[in-house]
């Protein structure tokens, strides 16, 4: 299998199953002399881990990460990295894959099992092997290394914004409550309101999607390429990459198509520091796949978890048609999970526009 390597100057290559011993990831382009450690990664890894919550799978993974190569003590003591590969590692603690033993044969609806047949013929069943999202982890470990990249002025924040059709209140939005909640939920009041709505959706064994609005601020004019490398064309291959993932938008996104071009266009004026200041950001921070300065505003749409306890109609590795049930330990709303990697792929898109930019522009 291709295809594993994402990013041009700052490249990152993921590699591992699910229920196989470890996956990692090499890290490649870094630049050298930023500071990095094990624990500023692992901070957040902590955030996508799964078992945190009764809203998210019960498989039990440390997900401790270890940093094999590419980072050294400066002459101060401090570690960062030496421009070499940085290659990183989790070990993976909680396989059971006797849980997937039934399905060896059985194709599981919703999920890649069937394309992964039919394009190689052969595949690791257990758990999703590649096609699992427990591949994410090491885009979200490879995402905190590329913020490091961007540096402390670049601020890249996510939030659950919907669930099933339970919407947050915007009025109340609070980036303070997302890491203070299961959901990562920007809205305080939503909180009570979606616990009652995904037990009852767990308890019945069941599964229902989500939304998650991905925010970069800070993010400095110029970043991106006029034509075939724009930045919201990146983001948009960025985050359709992440499993489960069925829609992306930027600024107003799809909203965009019932507005007017008054309302849709965002005014200029020259703010107090001299510089650009735009009226509003329905274009969320991108004019021309160039980055205008503004916040760069993007949501994704993530279906429902495919693994539910309802019996569904497949067909076998045989062709003979059957039912089947994903026993095993799932999330029953995986779009809480990909609130993390939402951000990392995020930061993966910015770290490696801004080292073209520097390219072509100095
Ligand atoms: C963080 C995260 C966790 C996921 N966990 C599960 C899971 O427990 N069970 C499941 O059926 N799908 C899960 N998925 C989604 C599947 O990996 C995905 O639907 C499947 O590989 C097919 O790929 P596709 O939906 O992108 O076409 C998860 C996705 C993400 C982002």
């Amino acid at each position: 299998m291709s295809h594993n390597t994402f990013g041009h100057l700052f490249r990152m290559t993921t590699w591992g199953e699910s229920h196989g011993p470890a996956i990692g990831c090499v890290v490649d382009g870094c630049p050298p002399g930023i500071p990095i450690t094990a624990e500023e990664i692992q901070v957040q890894l902590n955030r996508r881990k799964p078992g945190q919550s009764r809203f998210t799978t019960q498989r039990r993974e440390a997900d401790a990460v270890e940093i094999l190569s590419g980072v050294f003590p400066d002459a101060s003591g401090e570690q960062v990295t030496t421009g070499t590969p940085i290659s990183l590692l989790i070990h993976n603690t909680d396989q059971r894959s006797k849980d997937y033993g039934e399905i060896k044969d059985a194709f599981r609806p919703g999920h890649a099992d069937i394309t992964y047949w039919s394009k190689y013929g052969i595949r690791d069943f257990r758990g999703g092997g590649r096609s699992s999202a427990r591949e994410t982890a090491m885009r979200v470990a490879a995402g905190a290394i590329a913020r490091k990249v961007l540096g402390a002025g670049v601020v890249i924040r996510g939030a659950l914004i919907q669930i099933g059709e339970h919407k947050v209140d915007r009025s109340r939005w609070d980036w303070e409550t997302v890491d203070t909640n299961p959901f990562f939920s920007p809205d305080p009041g939503m909180v009570p309101e979606w616990t009652h709505y995904l037990d009852s959706v767990r308890k019945n064994g069941s599964s229902v999607g989500a939304v998650v609005e991905v925010v970069a601020e800070g993010v400095p004019a110029g970043l991106g390429a006029p034509l075939y490398a724009k930045l919201d064309q990146d983001l948009a291959s960025a985050m359709m990459s992440i499993n489960a993932v069925k829609g992306v938008e930027i600024g107003a996104g799809m909203a965009a198509a019932e507005l007017t071009g008054e309302a849709n266009a965002d005014e200029i004026r020259i703010g107090n520091d001299g510089k650009p200041r735009f009226l509003s950001n329905h274009a969320g921070g991108i004019l021309g796949g160039i980055s205008t300065g503004q916040p760069i505003v993007c949501r994704f749409a993530v279906k429902p978890t495919s693994s539910i306890l309802t019996p569904r109609q497949t067909i076998d590795t045989q062709g003979h048609e059957t039912e089947i049930v994903t026993k095993g330990r799932h999330d029953p709303c995986v779009g809480i999970r990909a609130v993390p990697v939402g951000e990392a792929m995020m930061a993966l898109v910015l770290a490696d526009h801004l080292l073209r930019h520097r390219a072509q522009c100095g």
